[in-house]
């Protein structure tokens, strides 16, 4: 009789010995001799090899050959209690099927050590490492993590559209999404391309942020998250930065900046939490690959022990502080005194940059950190307008190793403000009058803000480069597989 399939992770958890089982999954290593051979088998149910031991004089020679890293086979035998350290289990192989070989010649993934670099470039395959299934094992429960944390507390999931007319943020770093055919596009008089004759009879593009669709829902629903891809045509070639990536922005009615702010540290815990509950083996995986990766580095230089951060993040109340506050806190530190800063602090009203970020999370308060009340000259036009005349309620929140991760506000509620702002900043109001309804009618007090879901998986996994979270990273002048 033909044995069902057992997960390795199943397997590991219930295993007793005497019973047979097939387990099938793909060939780490395997090692032996004349008489015994060791397979290490993996079938991404875990990070857990599942140990096979071939008694070599009863299979065909042939079929052991066939055997090696990267080849997918099916395994029928008996658990066994494991003789060597490690694993409590493993199996004793009574009939062996190749599935699929590997030729060792040409699989790319031999057992040994292979860069970060050299496995981004074979980004269909990094998969099958011990990093990248820990990874994508963690990036899939904290997407879970983010539905359970939402749904909880009585949000809707809504999702808002990718093609848009709309720039949220207004910042003109968008990709055109259009089927005129660029070598010959219909022109108007003043030869400029004509767009009523595109799909859409008018321009569009790939949306930079659900928000402003997400405010439609939360004045009617009340609470409402989007979680989605978005994209954004900025050149930024760093370890932070993707063309398209995953946000989760809440959105709530009736909420001011203090309940967001509230709201977004809550969230961020549970993510946290949720990954030291339910991902701790993969945690501890990835924990010892960076330290292995630091070894070489100064103490000071060495990042804190991934899990004891994580539980450092959990335990402590985020700082929050106004960006007032921050630049008199910058204008007088070493780094700017001392001229260390790429971008001096010389007054109120600069943006701040990622390296005066980290200083105040990294070296200033060695904890997470949420600015509020930013110049209302560097965020966008929908943000409250304090009664200041100068700064607006924005709130970002910085994190240790990453600098912004979330980016929120409350919102303009006022509709004359809010035109105001919008005429200032070279909005085109026509264009927006369906979100001005949202003033017009029933307008009340709302906030909400973006987690870059990729910042949070650099967080949690403790990975230096963002293209490493993400199964298939785009990015300026790379968009493979
Ligand atoms: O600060 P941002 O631009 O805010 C918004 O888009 C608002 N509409 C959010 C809201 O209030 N609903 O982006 C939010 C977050 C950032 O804090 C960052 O974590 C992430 O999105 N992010 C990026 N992540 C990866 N690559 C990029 N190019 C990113 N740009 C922003
Ligand atoms: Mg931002």
């Amino acid at each position: 009789m033909e044995q069902k399939r057992i997960k390795i992770k199943d397997l590991l958890a219930s295993a007793e010995a005497g019973s047979t089982v097939n387990v099938k999954g793909w060939v780490r290593t395997k090692r032996g001799n004349k008489q015994i051979n060791f397979v290490a088998l993996n079938d991404g149910s875990t990070i857990q090899n599942l140990q096979v031991v071939v008694d070599v004089p009863n299979f065909n020679e042939d079929l052991l050959k066939k055997i090696t890293t990267g080849a997918a086979i099916s395994v029928d035998g008996e658990i066994i209690e494991s003789q060597g350290s490690g694993q409590s289990v493993e199996i004793a192989a009574k009939n062996i099927e190749v599935l699929g070989v590997a030729d060792p010649e040409k699989y790319p993934l031999q057992p040994k050590k292979h860069s970060l670099e050299f496995l981004r470039e074979k980004a269909h395959l990094r998969f099958r490492t011990n990093t990248f299934s820990a990874i994508f094992r963690i990036r899939h429960a904290m997407a879970y993590a983010v539905h359970e944390f939402f749904n909880k507390k009585g949000f809707y999931y809504m999702h808002t559209p990718l093609i848009t007319g709309s720039d949220a943020e207004g910042a003109g770093e968008m990709f055109r999404v259009s089927t005129l055919d660029p070598k010959n596009p219909p022109l108007n008089e003043d030869g400029t391309i004509n767009y009523k004759e595109d799909f859409f009879g008018k321009e569009t593009n790939l949306t930079v942020s659900g928000q402003l669709e997400g405010e439609l829902g939360a004045m009617a629903l009340g609470e409402i998250y989007t979680f989605g891809p978005t994209f954004r045509a900025e050149n930024s070639n760093t370890t932070r930065h993707l063309a398209e990536f995953w946000m989760i922005e809440p959105e709530m009615a009736f909420y001011d900046i203090v309940d967001n702010m509230d709201l977004a540290e809550e969230f961020l815990k549970y993510m946290i939490k949720y990954a030291l509950d339910n991902c701790m083996e993969d945690l501890q995986f990835l924990s010892k690959r960076l330290q292995e990766e630091e070894k070489g580095l100064k103490a000071e230089d060495r990042q804190m022990e991934l899990i004891e951060k994580l539980k450092f993040v959990l335990e402590n109340d985020f700082v929050r502080l106004t960006y007032t506050e921050a630049i008199d806190i910058l204008r007088n530190s070493k780094p700017n005194k001392k001229k260390k800063f790429q971008y001096l602090i010389e007054g109120w009203g600069a943006d701040l940059q990622s390296e005066h970020e980290r200083y105040l999370v990294e070296k200033k308060f060695k904890k997470p950190v949420i600015l509020i009340d930013y110049p209302k000259d560097i965020k966008a036009f929908y943000m409250k307008q304090n009664d200041d005349g100068k700064t607006v309620a924005a709130m970002d929140i910085l994190f240790p190793g990453i600098g912004e991760i979330v980016g929120g506000s409350q919102r303009e509620e006022d509709l004359e403000k809010l035109t105001t702002r919008m005429k200032e900043m070279n909005v085109p109001a026509e264009e927006m009058d369906w979100y001005l309804d949202t003033r017009r009618f029933g307008s009340a007090t709302h906030a909400g803000f973006g987690l870059g879901f990729e910042r949070m998986m650099l967080f949690v996994t403790g990975m230096g480069n963002i293209r490493d979270v993400i199964p298939f990273p785009r990015t300026p002048k790379n968009a493979e597989f």
